[in-house]
C-alpha cells in the first residue's frame, strides 16, 4: 500500500525521516518529496510549507503524481478546547475552513456553493488511531479542527472560531488537505499535537514547543504505520 505522510513545516516530518533513515529525494513543483519503504508499505513524505494553498498543492501531488492511496497528516495545532494542554494529541473527526467567508450572499461561514462546511475524516484510520492510543495508554482527543490562513494569537478570534464551528483546535492546513482528499476519494487522517493555546502568548509558546510537540505527533503516526503494515 502507498501511504502519504505530510506535515506543513520541516520540523513536522523530520522525526519521521530520522526514524526511517533511508529515503530517496525527488523534487516536484518547488517541493521535496521523500520516498521510503517501511515494512510492506511504500511511503511518500513531504512538508508542504505553511497554509492552505501549499498544503493543497502537496496533497494533490502526493495523490495524483505519486499515487498515494491514504494520506496521514502530522503536525502541531493551537488548542481551543481547554482540555488540550501542550503536547496533547487531537485527531480530527471533521475539519472546516474558519476563514472562508461569503456570508454577504447569505451562506454560513466556511461554506461555498457545492462545497461542505465540515469534511469528515476516514473512520477506519480513526479506528486505527484509537487502537494505537489504547496500546500506548495515550490520551487521544477526537474533535473538530478549524483551518485558516492565519496564525491565531488572539483570544477573541479563537472564541469566535469555537462558537462558530464548535472547533477543538485550530491550524493552517488540515481542512485544505481534507478538501483535496475528499474530492479525490483518498482516505485521510489529520493528527495534531498542541503547541500553544492560540492566545496572546501563542507565538512564544509555538516557538518553544514546535519541535517537541511535532515529535509527539510523528511518533504516534509511526505507531499507526505498524498497524497499517500488518493489515
Ligand atoms: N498551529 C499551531 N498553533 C497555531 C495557531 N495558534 N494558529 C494557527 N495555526 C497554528
Amino acid at each position: 500500500m502507498k501511504i502519504a505522510i505530510m506535515g506543513a513545516m520541516v520540523e513536522e516530518i523530520e522525526p519521521l525521516l530520522k526514524f526511517l533513515g533511508d529515503y530517496e529525494t525527488i523534487k516536484v513543483a518547488g517541493n521535496t518529496y521523500y520516498k521510503a519503504t517501511y515494512k510492506d508499505l511504500e511511503l511518500i513524505i513531504a512538508y508542504s510549507k505553511i497554509g492552505k494553498v501549499f498544503a493543497s498543492l502537496t496533497a494533490s501531488t502526493m495523490i495524483e503524481k505519486f499515487g498515494a492511496e491514504k494520506l496521514l497528516f502530522s503536525g502541531v495545532a493551537g488548542a481551543i478546547n481547554p482540555k488540550l494542554k501542550i503536547g496533547d494529541l487531537i485527531a480530527a473527526t471533521s475539519l472546516c475552513q474558519h476563514d472562508l467567508d461569503i456570508t454577504a450572499f447569505g451562506h454560513p461561514f466556511g461554506y461555498v456553493p457545492e462545497g461542505k462546511v465540515f469534511i469528515q475524516s476516514d473512520k477506519t484510520l480513526l479506528g486505527i488511531a484509537k487502537e494505537v492510543a489504547s496500546d500506548l495508554d495515550r490520551e487521544l482527543l477526537e474533535g473538530i479542527i478549524a483551518t485558516g490562513d492565519q496564525f491565531v494569537a488572539d483570544e477573541s478570534r479563537k472564541n469566535w472560531i469555537s462558537d462558530t464551528f464548535g472547533a477543538d483546535a485550530l491550524e493552517m492546513e488540515g481542512a485544505s488537505v481534507a478538501v483535496v482528499c475528499d474530492a479525490l476519494e483518498v482516505p485521510f487522517f489529520i493528527l495534531r499535537a498542541i503547541s500553544d493555546s492560540a492566545d496572546m502568548d501563542a507565538g512564544f509558546s509555538f516557538e518553544e514547543f514546535l519541535e517537541t510537540s511535532a515529535k509527539e505527533s510523528a511518533d504516534f503516526v509511526i505507531c499507526m504505520l505498524d498497524k497499517l503494515a500488518t493489515k
